[in-house]
């Protein structure tokens, strides 16, 4: 595989503020923060508990808009949602009435009308992909948490975005589910040359799965570290045993316990 090509964000977030004044007072969730995508890289965003990650998702999704700053998505400002932009949140909100491929099929429904033949095949690979032929036809309610976000992935998947956003996905999952999807992701990722930004409480997984991983602080979030994951790809589990996964993995704990000693200091 080609490594990120660094000469072309696909994403670069600029100078972005963002503040919520509904409540009872006002809520700096981010101040001036920047960084870019490379077109194929995986990058981790890693941050205290309120530190504005989810909010900085949806900027860099076009879902709301900054106070201050820009974001330019696939050389264009990005101003609303786009179908080659992909998310991934927490929760699962699968459509209880339709089965596990028809929630699937679900954005491309959507987006086209009417589907064929070859997407029902497309749906049918991605839920193979993900690990879970045979539950084609099973109703949500009958996964588990680790079997419903495997369906949100391959339904945000079969639109083939450009842009994965991933807002701790597999925070919910048991250890060793977490780990088979970590799997299933980098094989997505190096399989459609996907470009992932992906927010995680996990310091080990961000170091195993990211090329960069970077570190925001406590409230209003501003980009504290960064963090180049120089391991090899493909990436296996392995590796989380030797020497330098265990040294960056160190890094990254430094700099996240700065951040958090900042704001308290
Ligand atoms: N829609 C909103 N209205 C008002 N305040 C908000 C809104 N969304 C987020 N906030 C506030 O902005 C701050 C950052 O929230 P955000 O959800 O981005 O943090 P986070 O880093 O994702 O936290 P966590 O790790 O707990 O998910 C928080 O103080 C939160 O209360
Ligand atoms: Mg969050």
């Amino acid at each position: 595989m080609n490594g990120p090509d660094a000469a072309r964000p696909l994403l670069a977030v600029a100078r972005v503020s963002k503040a919520f004044v509904e409540g009872p007072r006002p809520i700096r969730a981010l101040h001036d923060v920047s960084f870019q995508v490379a077109d194929g890289e995986f990058v981790c965003l890693l941050g205290p508990s309120g530190s504005g990650k989810s909010t900085l998702l949806r900027i860099a999704g076009g879902l709301i808009a900054p106070d201050q700053g820009t974001v330019i998505f696939d050389g264009r400002p990005l101003t609303e949602p786009q179908p080659d932009i992909g998310f991934v949140f927490q929760s699962t909100n699968l459509m209880p009435w339709r089965t596990v491929l028809q929630n699937v099929l679900l954005p491309l429904e959507i987006q086209r009308g009417a589907l064929d033949d070859a997407h029902t095949q497309r749906a049918l690979e991605l839920l193979r992909v993900v690990g879970l032929e045979g539950f084609e036809r099973a109703y949500p309610k009958h996964l588990s948490g680790g079997m419903a976000q495997r369906v949100v992935l391959a339904r945000t998947l079969i639109q083939q975005p450009k842009l994965l956003l991933m807002d701790e996905p597999f925070g919910a999952l048991d250890a060793l589910t977490r780990e088979r999807m970590n799997l299933e992701l980098l094989r997505v990722h190096s399989m459609q040359a996907a470009t992932v930004l992906m927010v995680t409480h996990s310091i080990t997984e961000a170091v195993f799965l990211a090329d960069r991983v970077i570190i925001l602080s406590e409230r209003p979030g501003r980009i504290v570290a960064e963090t180049a994951i120089d391991l090899a790809r493909p990436r296996e589990i392995g590796m989380t045993a030797g020497a330098r996964y265990g040294e960056l993995a160190m890094e990254v704990r430094r700099y996240v316990g700065n951040a958090v000693a900042q704001a308290g200091a």
